[in-house]
């Protein structure tokens, strides 16, 4: 469709949340930019046309702005999401309010800093495969075949992209900055998945058997409610606090 035949858009208000800690004096406040909505528009586009047009300093991140990257997490009319995968037309009265996800630092306005979080939750779980093959790989031999149906379901848990969402919609890790969270209990099940990991349930349950852990999980379902990559978090939540039980 060229841009004759495009329907008028509707004029979208946007409550957007500024605050740049690094500027000294600066406090937080809402502000109002009136944006025409045209085809296809996402809260990314909106946001750079804003940019662009009006406010150069409005600071929020994207690298993909395609649901890949986990850059563009961003609170939506009360709700975590992506900025890049959250079309205007969802909100029929038209008027969307943007906050900076909570549980992580602010940098400024709608960016935060989840690296430090990710990195944080990556080096708990030993993100990586623990085995002797692993830790002495011999080049000279070829890699083990792993069977197609196994590969199948590491893939499926490890298809996380490190947005946060899952974090920000989630009341222990709110109450407790030490909690492992959803991305960290995927990131277990993930590894628990896959054959070549030798650790046993012993070992998780060092990483994983206390309230900073499992046993903190209060099981409201924020994460398997804001996840969008629809990872299955409720399943397996519940198979990892079975399975630490029974450790002990
Ligand atoms: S179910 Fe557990 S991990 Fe998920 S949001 Fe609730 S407390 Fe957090
Ligand atoms: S588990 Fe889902 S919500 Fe949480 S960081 Fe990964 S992709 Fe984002
Ligand atoms: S910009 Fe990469 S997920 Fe939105």
């Amino acid at each position: 469709m060229s841009t004759v035949d495009q329907p008028k858009g509707r004029t979208l208000v946007f409550n957007i949340m500024r605050y740049n800690p690094q500027v000294e004096g600066d406090k937080p406040k809402m502000v109002r930019y009136e944006v025409e909505e045209t085809l296809g528009m996402t809260i990314f586009i909106a946001l750079n046309h804003i940019r662009e047009t009006r406010e150069p300093s409005l600071l929020f991140d994207f690298v993909c702005r395609a649901g890949i990257c986990g850059s563009c997490g961003m609170i939506i009319n009360g709700r975590p999401d992506l900025a890049c995968r959250t079309l205007t037309t969802k909100f029929p009265d038209g008027e969307i309010t943007l906050m900076p996800l909570p549980a992580f630092k602010l940098i400024g306005d709608l960016s935060v800093d989840t690296g430090t979080f990710m990195r944080r939750v990556s080096e708990r779980v030993g993100s990586w495969i623990h085995s002797e093959e692993a830790k002495n790989p011999n080049l000279n031999v070829l890699e083990e075949r792993m069977d197609p149906d196994v590969a199948d379901k590491i893939y499926e848990l490890d298809r996380c992209i490190e947005c946060g969402c899952c974090i920000s919609a989630c009341g222990t890790m709110r109450m407790r900055d030490s909690f492992l969270g959803a991305r960290g209990f995927m990131s277990v099940a993930r590894f628990q998945a896959d054959p070549r990991d030798k650790r046993t349930d012993a070992d998780w349950y060092e990483v994983l058997g206390d309230d900073d852990g499992i046993f903190g999980c209060m099981t409201l379902m924020g994460c398997e409610d804001t996840c969008p990559k629809d990872l299955p978090h409720q399943t397996k939540i519940a198979y990892l606090r079975r399975r630490m039980v029974k450790v002990k």
